[in-house]
């Protein structure tokens, strides 16, 4: 595993890095980009050779400009009732957004302007009107951070955004899950390494960021 220092390094200068949160957590390594720096190319990367989700983590203080609420807390349906996440107290999830300049929202050209808008709009939360810029429901999942970050919930959101204060970037980064292509299972983390390795990428445990940033 890189240090995290690298990877913190890594991070300010555009490239993804690897974050496995915990085994006894969701056992998941996300890829995590900082959203300013995503292009079309690191959209079909997320796509191609990560697979799971591709969403966009904020932080607390950037939702509560925004008024972005957590998806529980608003679908007034009864399958949002209960929480039984078998991994933490509650999701992240907050609205699916599309740029409003996006057609249909989906293709890597699409998110990737809904991605980079999503960051420079975190830059400035005061200076933006949310719902004139961007439109709900959409193909790019937004996720709120806890307000205290890795002393309230230890998330690849918080994780994310942790690593994008200590770099000095805009509180908007970009995570998806590695997938195993055999077995659809969550990607072990040898094989992350692994990936991370043959790509020239820094992996880090979501322990050694908590240690050091939390
Ligand atoms: C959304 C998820 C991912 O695991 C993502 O990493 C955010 O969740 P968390 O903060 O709980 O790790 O489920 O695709
Ligand atoms: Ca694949
Ligand atoms: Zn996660
Ligand atoms: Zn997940």
């Amino acid at each position: 595993a890189s240090t995290v220092a690298d990877v913190i390094a890594a991070f300010r200068r555009g490239e993804p890095v690897l974050v496995h949160d915990a085994a006894d957590r969701e056992g998941e390594t996300d890829l995590v980009f900082p959203a300013g720096a995503v292009d079309a190319a690191a959209v079909a990367r997320m796509r191609n050779d990560a697979g799971g989700l591709v969403c966009v983590a904020l932080s607390d203080d950037v939702c509560e400009a925004f008024d972005l609420p957590f998806m529980q807390d608003v679908l007034d349906h009864p399958a949002s009732a209960g929480h039984d996440l078998r991994y933490d107290e509650r999701s992240s999830f907050s609205l699916t957004v599309n740029h409003r300049g996006t057609f249909t929202g989906v293709t890597d050209e699409d998110r990737a302007l809904t991605i980079t808008e999503l960051a420079r709009a975190a830059a400035d939360p005061d200076r933006v009107d949310f719902a004139e810029e961007f439109r709900a429901p959409g193909h790019v999942h937004l996720l709120r951070a806890a307000p205290a970050l890795l002393d309230d919930r230890r998330g690849h959101t918080e994780l994310g955004i942790a690593l994008a204060a200590a770099a000095g970037l805009p509180p908007a980064v970009v995570v998806c899950e590695m997938l195993d292509d055999e077995t659809g299972a969550a990607l072990p983390p040898g094989a992350a390494r692994a990936y991370a390795e043959r790509h020239d990428l820094r992996y880090i445990e979501g322990a050694a960021l908590v240690e050091r940033l939390g």
